[in-house]
C-alpha cells in the first residue's frame, strides 16, 4: 500500500496483527511504541491503519462518536468486500440503538446470573472426565467447550456443531497466523461464507418448524414495524458467535497459562471463592482479546497526531489497559487489583454487550477449575494474534493422586 502523505515516518512501526507474533511480544511492542513515539503509531501492514495505544486516546475515541465511526470499518484489517454489515457492531446511531434494544433483554445481569448454574454444569462435566487424565489441553478441552456451550444452549443450535463453527469462526475472525495478506483474505473471506451459509440455515429451519429460542425470537423481532431484514439477522447471529465462541475462551486460557506458572496464584484463588470477582476484572485486563475498529468521520487530532477523514483506527484496548498513566506498574497481575477501569469490554455505544454473561462463564471457570484440578503446571503453550486474541494452545498437568472429585 501507499502510505498517506499526512502519516509521519518518524510513527511508523511494523506491526502485523494476522502475522506471527505471539500476546507477549505483541505488549511489549506496544509499551515500548507508548514509551518511544506516544499515544498513536502507524502500521503500513494490512492496509495501513492507525494504532491506538494510550487509555486516555482510546476513551476519547471511542466515546466521541463525532469523531469515528463503526459502518465505514468495513475496510478494516478483516478485509473482506463487499459484505454485509455485522450487527450490532458495523452500525451507527440510530439504526444501531434499534438493534441494541432487541438485544439488551437477552443479556440483561439478573437472566445471566439465572445462567450461572447452567455453566457450572457444564464446567463440573468437563473437568469431572479431564481430572482423571493427569493433564489437559486447556483451550480445547475446557475454555472453548465452556464458552461455546452456553452460546449454542442461549442461541438454541446443536452442540454438535460445535468445533465445525469454532473452526470457522478463528479463521474468519483471525485467518491463519503466517499465511500471506492475500492468502488470510481468502480464508478469512471462505470461512465467513461458511459461517453465513451455516446461520441462513438455522433460520430457514425455523421458518419451516417455528420454536421458542433466542434465535426465533430474534426472528420475530420487528424494526419499524417491519420483521428484521434477512441480511441484518444474519450479520447479528455472526456477531453473536464470534463473540459468544471466541472471547471468554481466549481469557479463560490466558489466564490458566498463567496460574500455571505462577502457583501463588493458583493457591489464592483456590483459598476463597470471593476473590473471584477481582481475579476475573484482573484478568480481563492482562487477557483483553479485542480492540475496536473504527474509521475517522472528519480531520481531527488524536494525541499529537493528525488524522484525516476515512483514516482507518485500531484503539488498542489491550494496550490501553496497560497504559502506565492509568494503571500503576501495568505488566504486573496484581489479582486485588483497585481500582481496575480497563477496557477489554469497549467503551461507548457499542461497549460489550456481552459483558454480564463473558464475567458468569470467567468466575465459573476460575471457581471450577480450582475446586476440581489440584496444582498444576504448565507443559507447553502459544499464543497467536489476530481479531481477537488468545491461545492456540494451553497444556498443563498435575497429579492424579491428588483429585478429589465432588
Ligand atoms: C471476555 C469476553 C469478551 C470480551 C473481552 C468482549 C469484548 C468486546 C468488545 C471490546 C466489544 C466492542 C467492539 C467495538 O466497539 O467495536 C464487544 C462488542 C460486542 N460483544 Fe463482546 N466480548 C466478550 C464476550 C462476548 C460474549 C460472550 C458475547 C455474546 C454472546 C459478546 C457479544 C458482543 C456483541 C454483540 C458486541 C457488539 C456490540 C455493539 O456493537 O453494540 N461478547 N465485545
Amino acid at each position: 500500500m501507499t502510505r498517506p502523505e499526512h502519516v509521519p515516518a518518524d510513527l511508523v512501526v511494523d506491526f502485523d496483527v494476522l502475522g506471527d507474533l505471539g500476546i507477549p511480544q505483541a505488549h511489549a511492542e506496544a509499551s515500548r511504541w507508548r514509551r518511544e513515539k506516544g499515544p498513536v503509531v502507524w502500521t503500513d501492514r494490512n492496509g495501513g491503519y492507525w494504532i491506538v495505544v494510550g487509555a486516555e486516546e482510546i476513551r476519547r475515541g471511542l466515546v466521541d462518536v463525532s469523531l469515528f465511526d463503526s459502518a465505514s470499518r468495513g475496510v478494516k484489517m478483516v478485509t473482506i468486500e463487499p459484505r454485509e454489515a455485522l450487527v450490532p457492531l458495523e452500525l451507527d446511531g440510530e439504526e444501531h440503538t434499534t438493534y441494541r434494544r432487541i438485544l439488551n433483554p437477552f443479556f440483561a445481569p439478573r437472566r445471566m446470573r439465572l445462567l450461572e448454574d447452567d455453566v457450572r454444569k457444564v464446567a463440573r462435566q468437563l473437568l469431572a472426565e479431564l481430572a482423571p487424565t493427569g493433564s489437559c489441553e486447556v483451550v480445547a478441552d475446557f475454555a472453548r467447550p465452556l464458552a461455546s456451550s452456553m452460546f449454542l444452549s442461549m442461541v438454541d443450535w446443536p452442540l454438535e456443531d460445535r468445533v465445525k463453527l469454532e473452526n470457522w469462526v478463528k479463521r474468519q475472525v483471525n485467518g491463519v497466523a503466517g499465511e500471506s495478506e492475500e492468502a488470510n483474505r481468502r480464508i478469512q473471506a471462505e470461512a465467513l461464507e461458511a459461517v453465513t451459509e451455516y446461520c441462513r440455515g438455522q433460520i430457514t429451519s425455523r421458518r419451516e418448524r417455528p420454536r421458542e429460542d433466542m434465535t426465533s425470537t430474534l426472528m420475530n423481532a420487528t424494526v419499524d414495524g417491519a420483521p428484521i431484514p434477512d441480511e441484518r439477522l444474519v450479520g447479528l447471529l455472526i456477531v453473536l458467535a464470534a463473540g459468544g465462541l471466541d472471547t471468554t475462551a481466549s481469557v479463560t486460557s490466558q489466564a490458566v497459562e498463567l496460574f500455571a506458572l505462577h502457583p501463588d496464584m493458583q493457591a489464592y484463588v483456590r483459598e476463597d471463592g470471593s476473590r473471584i470477582p477481582a481475579v476475573v476484572e484482573e484478568m480481563l485486563r492482562v487477557g483483553a482479546p479485542v480492540g475496536p475498529l473504527r474509521a475517522a468521520l472528519r480531520d481531527t487530532e488524536l494525541g499529537g497526531v493528525e488524522i484525516k477523514a476515512g483514516d482507518r483506527v485500531h484503539f488498542l484496548g489491550q494496550a490501553g489497559s496497560r497504559d502506565p498513566a492509568e494503571f500503576p506498574d501495568p505488566d504486573r497481575v496484581d489479582l486485588q487489583r483497585e481500582p481496575n477501569r480497563h477496557m477489554a469490554f469497549g467503551l461507548g455505544p457499542h461497549r460489550c454487550i456481552g459483558a454480564a454473561l463473558a464475567r458468569v462463564v470467567l468466575a465459573v471457570a476460575f471457581d471450577e477449575f480450582h475446586a476440581v484440578i489440584p496444582p498444576y503446571r504448565l507443559v507447553g503453550s502459544e499464543s497467536r494474534l489476530g481479531a481477537v486474541w488468545g491461545m492456540s494452545s494451553v497444556v498443563v498437568e498435575w497429579d492424579v493422586d491428588e483429585v478429589v472429585l465432588p
